[in-house]
């Protein structure tokens, strides 16, 4: 008798039943093949194609370069690997906002040419025309509010969002106009915990937080980030698990000293 080993892909209701389970949600991000196929495998709930590609990746100081091409080439790399995550990708800047067919066919060439599940904008009511014209495709859409990377100049700094009165209000507002639009979760990032709290309670939609405390129904972390690839950057939300870049590095520097000194290969490594 053979036992059949397909497991079962999450997909955007079974994120609905975790919140309303009460079971928290947990995101990374991956970018290629090889980082995806063990996150999937160590059991990720969501893995997100972010733009912070554009950082992370190819070393731009802010996620507005990276192009939809290269998204999609991150995307299908990941997808290729991700067995029973959800794959979710960023749609990239100036790829939806302010056209909303535009945005519907970025969207769509998201989902053909990489195969991934679903896409995820950046803003609330300034781009619900562009989701909602993406949802009536049937292209399921995961939110962005707090603080959106893509909007950097006009913020001005990467500091905690929605602290005033007016920035929270409208960012209860955002996420009530997404949700009624019909995304089906919302990344809440580097907002004040109480308020990530608040807009998690009132939402029949799972948010997943980064820098938005624990109340949020789930967590991202940039996976570079959480295992200690990225350098010089140490943010309050974020748990280092690992310090790969010392370790990395030490690795190569062993290398370099066994290729000079004729340690590499010996006897045993050579045909
Ligand atoms: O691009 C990204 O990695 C993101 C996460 C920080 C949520 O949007």
């Amino acid at each position: 008798m053979s036992i059949s080993k397909e497991v079962k892909r999450i997909t955007t209701h079974t994120l609905q039943e975790m919140k309303d389970h009460g079971e928290p949600i947990a995101m990374l991000t991956a970018y290629d093949f090889s980082m995806a196929r063990i996150i999937d495998e160590a059991g990720i709930d969501v893995i997100l194609v972010g733009d912070s590609a554009s950082n992370v990746m190819a070393g731009h100081e802010t996620t507005l370069p990276i192009t939809l091409d290269q998204m999609i080439y991150h995307a299908s790399s990941v997808v290729r690997a991700a067995k029973k995550s959800l794959v979710v990708v960023d749609l990239p800047f100036g790829t939806y906002q302010g056209d909303s067919k535009k945005a519907l066919n970025s969207a769509i060439r998201i989902m053909k040419e990489s195969g991934a599940h679903a896409v995820k904008l950046e803003g609330g009511v300034q781009i619900i025309d562009s989701v909602k014209r993406i949802l009536k495709a049937g292209i399921p859409v995961m939110g962005h509010l707090g603080l959106i990377p893509q909007s950097i100049y006009k913020f001005g700094t990467y500091t905690v969002r929605a602290k005033e009165e007016m920035e929270s209000k409208q960012l209860k507002e955002d996420a009530l106009a997404l949700e009624k639009a019909g995304v089906f979760a919302i990344v809440v990032e580097k907002i004040p915990a109480k308020l990530a709290a608040e807009v998690s309670k009132s939402l029949r939609i799972p948010t997943i937080g980064i820098g938005g405390g624990n109340q949020t129904d789930g967590q991202v972390l940039v996976t570079h980030d959480m295992i200690g690839i990225t350098k010089d950057f140490h943010p309050r939300f974020l748990r280092r698990y690992l310090e790969l870049y010392n370790e990395m590095k030490g690795a190569f520097e062993r290398y370099i000293t066994d290729v000079k000194s004729r340690d590499f290969p010996s006897n045993k490594e050579q045909y």
